[in-house]
């Protein structure tokens, strides 16, 4: 199959389209031993041999796509620089290199996805198809209706205001609230920041759905491959 070079790139999980057009203008990328910076150079998958930096790029001959149910006290990340497990402990089959589509903090647990198809894990994150992604938040004490309408107007931190959010009081124990918070951008640890603006701490933050593939009942430190549809799901968003 014949496709933009950019696209290749991606496809083989180097970076996202936009990166790999930086990196093909940067003169990093050869195709059949000349450097390219065409950026409508279009390679045969076959039978053109791609370098970057002098480092030969395939595309996967199988692409998987995994959800794993991740727990709290894992990094989401290949090798952590500080010795911490990473979820890639938790997965069994080590032959092929997987990346995490995302990410969620080392103290979040919940829904994360895995692949090797660098062109799936760019459409999931690209924040113009806003996928929805749906967190569960036990935070201390309890939410009050005037918090919630902060949140759903979106709080302003150091002068910055957050994304809008859906969200939901589920319950109140007398200790713990739960809530249900939807958001369609995934800014860094924007969840826990959300929560800090008002004043409250999260004892746990739970991921249990990205667009429409759910946690379900997958247990935690396991991983099981998504189903057509799920895969599906995100493919026909673009
Ligand atoms: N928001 C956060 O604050 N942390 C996560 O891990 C995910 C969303």
């Amino acid at each position: 199959m014949s496709m933009r070079l950019n696209k290749f790139l991606s496809s083989c999980g180097i970076a996202s389209r936009r990166k790999c057009e930086e990196i093909i203008l940067a003169g990093r990328v050869s195709v059949n031993g000349k450097v390219v910076s065409n950026l409508s150079t279009v390679v045969n998958e076959k039978s053109d041999k791609v370098e970057v930096d002098g480092n030969a790029v395939k595309l996967p001959s199988q692409f998987f796509y995994l959800k794993m149910n991740k727990p709290k006290g894992y990094a989401c990340t290949a090798s952590d620089e500080r010795g911490r497990k990473t979820i890639f402990d938790l997965v069994e089959n080590k032959d092929v290199r997987l990346f995490n589509v995302g990410r969620l903090d080392y103290d979040t647990e919940g829904l994360i996805l895995l692949t090797n198809d660098g062109e799936f894990a760019n459409i999931v994150t690209h924040p113009k198809y806003h996928f929805e992604k749906e967190y569960i938040v036990t935070a201390e004490g309890e939410v009050k209706e005037g918090d919630l309408a902060v949140l759903r107007k979106g709080v302003v931190i150091d002068g910055e205001r957050m994304p809008t959010a859906r969200v939901k009081l589920l319950g109140y124990d007398g200790k713990w609230s739960k809530v249900s918070v939807v958001i369609d951008e995934g800014q860094n640890h924007q969840v826990r920041r959300m929560f800090e603006a008002i004043g409250k701490d999260i004892k746990l933050l739970k991921r249990v759905r990205i667009g429409e593939v759910h946690l379900g009942g997958l247990y935690r430190g396991r991983t099981k491959p998504m189903t057509e549809k799920e895969i599906a799901f995100f493919k026909k968003g673009i």
